[in-house]
Order: structure tokens, then sequence, then C-alpha cells
């Protein structure tokens, strides 16, 4: 069972420029709340208590304004940085104390995941996980993405941003690994573009047939929050929901409430904390 979870918040966001000229990516607004606590959320649904926040050299401290301990939210944060961005399996190495002897899940900062079922997935493959478990989603754009060979509807191999996709299906950026990571990713190589490749790393899995892989159906959303455009439409379709049911899409607070690991007490200081807005109002609401 994986009680550890890091979320990858460094990188330059340069595609977002100037947005991230002086803020972090992650920190940006998606609609009412920092991107950061939509993945957050995620790890928090699936019931991971201690997580681990890589950021960029200097960008912990921003990180820590906003989540602090996580005392608050029931959970235990830590903060590391990351000395450059040299790979997403650098999350391993850099992570390596943390991770101890444990397995550990990875969800990547700038990630969104939504939809009806999604949280009863991600609690079973958790339990299932005894090698890597990837999650796939059907995508328009595949040469932007890790991307899925199949042959005889099994796995043959996962290419990063293929010229010529033999899939549309795409892995996300949400893995489960077994305690073999961190050996596995300090065996990488740079690729041409000289980064450790997630795909290598989940390729090793495969190879040693410890790959599972679970589909995210047509009914869920995995959205892109990686240029302006996309963040927008990310940002309206968090809008339109949130606006239709009366309730939040990643509100770590109410999370944390229902699943009983803070009290009223702590939802309180959260609302002094962020002061008067629409999301305190929210909080009272849900007390
Ligand atoms: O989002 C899913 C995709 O994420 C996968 O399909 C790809 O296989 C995977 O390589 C990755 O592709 P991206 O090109 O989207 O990754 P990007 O470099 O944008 O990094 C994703 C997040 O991780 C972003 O918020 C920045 C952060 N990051 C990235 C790197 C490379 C770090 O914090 N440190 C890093 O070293």
């Amino acid at each position: 069972m994986i009680k550890k979870g890091i979320i990858l918040a460094g990188g330059h966001g340069t595609r977002l420029s100037p947005l991230t000229k002086v803020l972090n990516k992650q920190l940006l607004p998606l609609y009412d709340k920092p991107i950061i606590y939509y993945p957050l959320s995620i790890l928090m649904l699936a019931g991971i208590k201690d997580i681990l926040i890589i950021s960029n050299v200097g960008e912990r401290r921003s990180f820590m304004k906003l989540l602090g301990n996580g005392k608050d939210l029931g959970i235990k944060i830590s903060y590391i940085e990351q000395f450059k961005p040299r790979g997403l399996p650098d999350a391993f190495i850099v992570g390596e104390e943390f991770i101890g002897n444990d397995d550990v899940a990875l969800i990547l900062g700038d990630n969104f995941f939504y939809g009806q079922g999604f949280t009863n997935k991600l609690n079973k493959s958790l339990r299932n996980n005894t090698g890597a478990t990837i999650f796939t989603y059907n995508v328009n754009n595949p040469s932007d993405y890790g991307i899925l060979e199949l042959k005889n509807k099994k796995i043959k191999r996962i290419i990063e941003k293929p010229k010529k996709p033999k899939s549309n299906l795409a892995i996300t950026g949400l893995y489960y690994f077994n305690n073999k990571v961190v050996k596995y990713a300090k065996s990488l190589k740079p690729s041409k573009r000289k980064e450790l490749e997630i795909v290598d790393l989940i390729n090793k899995y495969l190879r040693e047939k410890k790959l599972k892989a679970e589909f995210m159906g047509r009914g869920s959303a995995w959205l892109d929050t990686g240029n302006p455009k996309n963040l927008f439409n990310a940002a309206q379709f968090i809008s339109t929901i949130e606006e239709r049911q009366g309730q939040k899409i990643a509100c770590l607070e109410e999370i944390a409430y229902q699943k009983k690991w803070i009290s009223k007490k702590n939802i309180l200081k959260r609302i002094s904390f962020y002061g008067k807005c629409e999301y305190s109002s929210y909080l009272k609401k849900i007390m």
C-alpha cells in the first residue's frame, strides 16, 4: 500500500511565459485556486498523507507560505528543491531520502484530473500496485505526450512525444511505483533533449512485466494547463462544474474534513489564513 506521494512542482513553464517569468507555474490560478491544489487533492483522495513537494531553487518558500507543514490539512508536507529541471525521474533521486524503503506515488504539479469513479480507481490501483501503475487517457494531440504503442491490445512500449504516434493513448502525469524506482531512476541516461525520461523508467517496468495501465474512460477529464489556451479552457471547465453544483473541485480542507483528518478548528484556522473571500465562505458552508 502506497503511503507517500511526491508532487513535482518545478520546471520553467516556458510555454506560459510571461505568466511564469516571476511566478512558478504551479502557483498560477486555475480558476479559483492555485494549480497545485488540484494534484494535491488527488493524492489526498488516494488517501496519501505523507507528501513531498519538489520545487525549483528559491521557490520552496512560496509553496510553504500557501500550504505550511500540512497540519491544518491533516497531512504532512515536506519540501525540497530540485537543482535544475533534469526530467521527471529526477523526482526519485531528489526525493530518495523521503522515499526511504517505501513505495511512492508521483503526480505532476500541473495535472488536472476529474471524473465520476476516479477516486475509486485511484484507491483500487493503489492497493493493487506491485510494480508500476500508469493512468492513460485518450487525447487528440498525441504528439505532445508519452504515448502507448499497443500490440494485440497489450502495451508494446511507450514513446515520449512521438512524431508518428501509434495510438492516441497518452500517459497522464500520475504514477505509482514500488521502491525499485529509486534504483531504476539512478540508472537512466539523459535523452536527446538532455532530460531523464519518465517513459524510459516505465519501460523498465514493462520489460520486467511489472507494469499496470489503468484506462481513464471518456466520462472523466484529464486536462492540460501547459499553455495559456489550455489553462483558460481548464478554468472554464472548473468554473462551469462548480457553479452548477455549488461544490468545489479540489477544496483541500473539504477533502480532509470528509476524511476526518481535521476538525472544525483546523478549518477555522484556514479561513482566517485565507481572509474574507469566496473560498472561505465555501469552507464556512461545508462546516
Ligand atoms: O502531463 C503528462 C506528460 O508529462 C506525459 O505524457 C509525458 O510522458 C511526460 O514526459 C510529461 O510531459 P511534459 O512535456 O508535459 O512534461 P513537462 O516537462 O512539462 O513537466 C511536467 C511538470 O513537471 C511541470 O509542471 C514541470 C514539472 N517538472 C518538470 C521537469 C522536467 C519539474 O518539476 N522538474 C523537471 O525536471
